[in-house]
């Protein structure tokens, strides 16, 4: 299996460990470093909604609190018709640790994906450099 597809069937996989009373909408995410460890995350809500982390920022806190902060893929999943679009706030997050050019692979239901960078989901971004 290729490193996408490993990393796809990882974020499909992820959906049945959310944790989402709530909205009922599960997601999965899957981070791959480049030492080749995946790192996984899940959606986890909470009773007061807005404390609720994403899958996305789940799997990316789990990995940079192990001190891993090089990466190379992340995939995305859940129940939509199109390839689920990450959060904004996700994105921002993806942003401060990803370079431009990261291959995020977006699926869905069918489980038909689509590749984005991490430049086309989220151009002109807010970056540490704007603060020097
Ligand atoms: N959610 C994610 O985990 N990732 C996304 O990219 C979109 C939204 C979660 C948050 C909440 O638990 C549920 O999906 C509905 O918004």
């Amino acid at each position: 299996m290729s490193n996408k597809e490993q990393l796809i069937q990882a974020a499909v996989q992820m959906k049945n460990k959310a944790y989402v009373p709530y909205s009922k909408f599960p997601v999965g995410a899957a981070l791959l470093t480049a030492s080749g460890k995946i790192y996984t995350g899940c959606n986890i809500e909470n009773a007061a909604y807005s404390v609720t982390c994403c899958a996305e920022r789940v799997a990316i806190f789990k990995a940079v609190s192990e001190g891993e902060t090089d990466f190379v893929g992340m995939a995305v999943a859940a129940n939509t018709k199109r390839p689920v679009p990450p959060c904004g706030a996700c994105r921002q997050v993806m942003s401060e640790f990803f370079t431009d050019s990261m291959p995020i692979h977006l699926t869905n239901e069918a489980e038909k994906h689509e590749t984005f960078s991490m430049k086309e989901l989220l151009p002109f971004s807010f970056s540490p450099q704007d603060m020097d």
